[in-house]
């Protein structure tokens, strides 16, 4: 059944106002938040101020993935190949997580939100560990929308663990090679207890996955844009779900 969302039922002539089949609403929407630093180079300003902005849109996308009934929006926020860029613009980017709670956690909080991480928390400076681990602590009862911000993430390295883990399991003899399934990979992964995202956004124009997710977007239906991560917002989510709304999902079978 086709409905228009209903808080944008009053715009009926606001770009936002497209129509949206609530029941087939992706559970799992990923979104690859790039091009902060070319937004901010267009208005001649520094990398950072994009980065700054970058939060507000990260607020955007979260307010509008709840309120659309979204169950998990993952948010790739910095990869394992990030550490490459300038000390001034990683410490910055290491920043924003503190920043961005100070000034959001407690919203998220009455709006039920569970925020959680996935990446490889021991490389991460310690004022963005607490700052991340208070959040999930403060937020780990809410079962509503799942943030999870993926930090420090990179897949390889991520399968790569996750296969050494299970060779140490079965080099103690706690697993046998025939144990090893897609279903154990897949749930040994750390989006394990997640469902595989169901629609990936990209902003900033490149057509890549840049580490991100491999194994888990499979099957996922990809969505991109041009715009850049400071300029996304409730439109460009809601444009999104309505063209996912619009795919076959085939699976490798038959529609
Ligand atoms: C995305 O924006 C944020 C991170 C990767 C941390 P970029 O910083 O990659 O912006 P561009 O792609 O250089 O414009
Ligand atoms: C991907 O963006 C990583 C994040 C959005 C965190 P990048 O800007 O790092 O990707 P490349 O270098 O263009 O592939
Ligand atoms: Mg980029």
């Amino acid at each position: 059944m086709i409905k228009l969302f209903k808080s944008w039922r009053k715009k009926a002539n606001a770009p936002e106002a497209m129509a949206t089949d609530l029941d087939n609403i992706p559970k799992h929407v990923a979104i690859i938040m790039d091009g902060n630093g070319r937004w901010a180079r267009k208005l001649g300003l520094p990398r950072i101020v994009g980065h700054r902005n970058g939060m507000k849109a990260v607020k955007r996308a979260t307010m509008a993935a709840d309120e659309l009934g979204i169950s998990v929006l993952t948010l790739y926020a910095f990869s394992t190949e990030n550490w490459k860029r300038p000390k001034e613009e990683v410490d910055y980017l290491m920043s924003l997580p503190q920043e961005f709670l100070a000034l959001e956690l407690e919203e998220l909080i009455e709006k039920n939100v569970q925020v959680r991480m996935m990446g490889h928390t021991d490389e991460l400076p310690s004022h963005t560990f607490a700052a991340m681990e208070e959040a999930m602590e403060r937020t780990k009862q809410n079962t509503g929308l799942i943030l999870n911000f993926a930090l420090n993430y990179g897949s390889h390295r991520e399968i790569t663990e996750t296969v050494r883990g299970i060779a140490e399991k079965v080099k103690t003899g706690d697993l046998s090679p025939e144990d090893i399934t897609e279903q154990l990979l897949g749930s040994s992964l750390l989006s394990g207890d997640l469902p595989d995202p169901d629609l990936l956004i990209r902003t900033g124009g490149e057509l890549r996955l840049s580490n991100f997710m491999l194994w888990q977007t499979a099957y996922s239906e990809l969505w991109f844009t041009d715009l850049y991560w400071p300029e996304f917002g409730r439109a460009q989510l809601v444009e999104a779900v309505s063209e996912y709304q619009r795919r076959t999902r085939r699976y490798g079978g038959l529609s």
